[in-house]
């Protein structure tokens, strides 16, 4: 990854991503976490404020440096343990069974083998664990469906290989994931190319 991957992308996801508007998805989202929690596409924090109390620690996974370093006023201001623990969501360091609890959001669309990431997750997830997540994906509509595939080659360019197609839903349940609570919309104020959203919990069984 050039200058721009390592040093431009993460201050642009930091800035995009901190808007004050999607604070209520982040909330929704982390609502219900407990216990120790692995979050993939940890960026540069920008969920830590909305981690309930219950929230044991949280292994942070995420290959930008620049990331973690943005996140730091962030985790002076938590008092929950969060630990830089891995790099790639393709491949975790963890031994199997060892979290109650995972958090993904908009990070699924940035994931090159996502379907691997996926499976890591059930690994690492206890049995009867949850998957916290909101993505960004192929939209309900087609009109928009082709947009996306129209604009999918750009965005993968701009944004580090975020894709705009990837069928959010279908992918958890191959995974083998249940979903036990489902919102599909359109983020406000977003494309509705880039603002499709899904946002529940996956069941690990
Ligand atoms: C669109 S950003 C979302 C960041 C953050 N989750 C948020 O809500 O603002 C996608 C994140 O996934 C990270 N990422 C990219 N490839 C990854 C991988 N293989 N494993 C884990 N994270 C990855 C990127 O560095 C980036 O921080």
């Amino acid at each position: 990854m050039g200058f721009y991957g390592t040093a431009v992308l993460p201050r642009l996801v930091d800035a995009t991503g901190g808007s004050r508007a999607l604070d209520p998805l982040r909330r929704r989202v982390c609502a219900g976490l407990a216990g120790d929690v692995v979050e993939i596409g940890f960026g540069s924090g920008l969920n830590v404020a909305f981690y309930p109390a219950a929230v044991a620690r949280v292994a942070a996974v995420e290959p930008a440096e620049v990331g973690w370093e943005l996140a730091g006023k962030r985790l002076r201001a938590t008092s929950i343990p969060v630990q830089w623990s891995a790099l790639d969501g393709q491949s975790l360091p963890f031994p199997d069974d060892s979290y109650d609890a995972a958090l993904s959001t908009w990070t699924l669309c940035t994931i090159p083998d996502v379907a691997a990431a996926l499976r890591e997750l059930r690994r690492v997830l206890r049995p009867g664990g949850t998957l916290h997540f909101v993505e960004h994906g192929l939209a309900p509509d087609e009109r928009v469906r082709r947009w996306q595939r129209r604009l999918e080659p750009v965005q993968k360019r701009v944004f580090g290989g975020c894709h705009l197609t990837r069928p959010v839903v279908d992918l958890l349940t191959t995974a083998g994931f249940t979903i036990t609570e489902l919102d599909v919309f359109y983020e406000k104020g977003t494309p509705k190319c880039g603002g499709a959203d899904s946002l529940g919990i996956a069941l690990s069984p």
